[in-house]
């Protein structure tokens, strides 16, 4: 095991931030913590790293407790923060080579990271480039490569694709997915359900501090009583229809707006196949008509009642 946190309790005055966070992370998995604006990933990475004082809890990173002086288990972590942290005087080979520094003294072993780094991240081109001339994407690369360029065994990251170009995305994305496939495990904050979907082997969704649900994404989508949600785009339904469609087996909702009927089913074979049946027997006109499977959204929306984007 490679973190295990146990009851985490954190607050900010009055405010709850952590509320009894407890979850392990095993070796070699992409973790990831899928969570609102707010919900405390931060503040949770924060405390997991002892950066930040808690107010309750247990914290065991490669089965040892965690303490702010424990530098042997510090030097085998990557960390890259949610806000970019380089130094703008400094230029991007020479960021990597001061934070690679601060584990690795060598000189010729480091210039090899450093270089391994640069071209992990794509900045090959921008080697000799001050921080003020990059790009946000690239900026975002740049601070990446400054935590993994000493190839930690863990490593952590905190939002790292906010407000970056889809290209950068890409890169960040399968740069994390091949550190995973060398050897590193991860944990990876995002309020993007997509990306973690994409990339975690196993996701714990956290709202108000508290773990609403742990697992992979199909056990997650499994938790939940919606099965699929299909849509049909139809000029006209009366309230007769909506009311005998949601009669239906397996439809738990049925709702027409903006010219498109939505149906919520619940878990089942057939499911299309009946609203299909349905149509036709009530002569109903139509345009397209599909079939989503769940998303973290609707089981974030199944459990907190809100939902996951803002
Ligand atoms: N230093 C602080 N003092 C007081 N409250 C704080 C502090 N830092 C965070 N908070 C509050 O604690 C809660 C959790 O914040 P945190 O930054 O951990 O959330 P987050 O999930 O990382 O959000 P985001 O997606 O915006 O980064 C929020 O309500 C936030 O306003
Ligand atoms: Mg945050």
């Amino acid at each position: 095991m490679i973190v295990r946190v146990k009851n985490l309790v954190k607050r900010y005055g009055e405010l709850l931030a952590l509320d009894h966070l407890s979850f392990t992370v095993n070796d070699g998995e992409v973790f990831g913590l899928l969570g609102p604006n707010g919900s405390g990933k931060t503040t949770a990475i924060n405390c997991i790293l002892s950066l930040l004082e808690y107010d309750k809890g247990e914290v065991e990173i490669f089965g040892r407790p965690m303490r702010p002086d424990a530098y042997d288990i510090k030097r085998e972590i990557g960390i890259v923060m949610q806000n970019v942290a380089v130094y703008n005087e400094l230029t991007v080979y020479e960021n990597i080579d001061y934070f690679c520094g601060l584990y690795v003294e060598d000189k010729k072993l480091r210039k090899r990271l450093v270089e391994e780094a640069i071209n992990f991240v794509g900045l090959k081109d921008f080697k000799g480039y001050y921080p003020k001339k990059l790009s946000g994407g690239l900026l975002r690369r740049l601070n990446i490569a400054c935590g993994i360029a000493h190839k930690p065994k863990l490593i952590i990251l905190d939002e790292p694709t906010v407000a970056v170009d889809p290209q950068s995305r890409y890169k960040i994305l399968e740069g994390i997915l091949e550190l995973n496939r060398l050897g590193a495990t991860v944990i990876y904050t995002s309020h993007y359900m997509e990306e973690v979907e994409q990339i975690c082997s196993r996701i714990m969704i956290i709202d108000k501090g508290r773990a609403i649900a742990t697992g992979t994404k199909d056990e997650l989508k499994a938790m939940i009583t919606l099965g699929e949600k299909i849509t049909v785009e139809s000029q006209h339904i009366t309230p007769g229809q909506l009311n005998r469609l949601r009669a239906l087996p397996h439809v738990m909702e049925a709702e027409y707006k903006n010219k498109q009927l939505v149906i919520k089913s619940g878990k089942g074979a057939n499911n299309l196949e009946a609203v299909l049946d349905f149509i036709k027997k009530e002569k109903i006109q139509y345009g397209k008509i599909y079939s989503e499977l769940p998303t973290l959204n609707d089981v974030f929306l199944e459990i907190t009642g809100k939902q996951l984007r803002d």
